[in-house]
């Protein structure tokens, strides 16, 4: 990394702490004009981030990585989305014939059968159509929080993403669940309605299951591996992604 960006970091960690949302999203948007994108897969944190983005008319681009397995109900919210604010998600879509080489030599549902399996069906879905939407970007907007498992308590709200050669930037990571209820209420934004059944995190229906009140955050997604530091390698760390190179 090199020490202007790192300095850049430590700023943007000082400034972050108290800001209000919408002014954080503001000044990474004059800032970083154009290279600023904001990655949603509309569970209750990506949509409050997009309603403070297009209700804003914030120039940061909102985009979905649609791994083709999502749930019903989050595309309904997908399409609730594009009707409550008439404002563009862009779309990256698994390379056709990654998908269609998978499903053929393993099957439809190989990420069940062990981590390596679901890692690399993560990869197709996820993580390369990422690189490809990160592509010159500077900045990474998500919805993580840090109440969201163990492992995202060592993260932070800015962060210098060496794999993806830019700035992340977590606007509610210190946002608790029952904040995050009550502002979406508050504003009548559009949530998904698995929320209402118990599903916290949400990702590609056949990896999530619902979750019991006294269970983690994360212990719906990939619930039958071991509960350490369950991850699709969207957030990878750095050296993660490094070494994957
Ligand atoms: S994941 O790595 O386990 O899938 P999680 O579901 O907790 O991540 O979401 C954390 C953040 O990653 C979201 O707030 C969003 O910014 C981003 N993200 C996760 N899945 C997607 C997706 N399918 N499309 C776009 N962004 C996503
Ligand atoms: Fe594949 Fe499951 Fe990963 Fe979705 S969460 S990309 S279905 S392994």
């Amino acid at each position: 990394m090199h020490a202007p960006t790192e300095a850049l970091v430590d700023d943007l960690r000082r400034y972050l702490v108290g800001q209000p949302v919408p002014d954080t999203l503001a000044l990474l948007a004059d800032h970083f004009a154009g290279q600023a994108s904001f990655s949603t897969s509309f569970g209750m944190e990506d949509q409050i981030i997009t309603h403070f983005i297009f209700e804003n008319d914030l120039p940061i681009r909102v985009f979905t990585l649609d791994t083709g397995r999502n749930f019903q109900e989050t595309y309904s919210t997908w399409n609730k989305t594009l009707l409550r604010y008439e404002k563009p998600i862009e779309v990256f879509a698994p390379q056709y014939a990654s998908v269609e080489e998978l499903m053929r030599q393993k099957g439809p549902n190989s990420f069940y059968e062990s981590v390596e399996n679901r890692k690399e069906c993560c990869h197709i879905r996820k993580v390369e159509p990422l690189r490809r939407a990160l592509a010159g970007q500077k900045i990474w907007l998500t919805g993580i929080r840090a109440e969201q498992s163990a492992n995202r308590q060592t993260m932070h709200p800015a962060e210098w993403d060496a794999g993806h050669q830019l700035i992340k930037v977590h606007p509610l990571f210190e946002w608790t669940w029952a904040q995050c209820q009550d502002f979406a209420q508050a504003h009548g934004i559009p949530v998904n309605p698995l929320h209402r059944q118990g599903f916290v995190s949400i990702g590609c229906a056949p990896c999530t299951r619902a979750v019991a009140p006294d269970e983690d955050f994360r212990a719906g997604r990939w619930w039958w591996e071991d509960q350490a530091a369950k991850e699709c390698g969207l957030h990878d760390t750095a050296a993660e992604i490094v070494a994957e190179r």
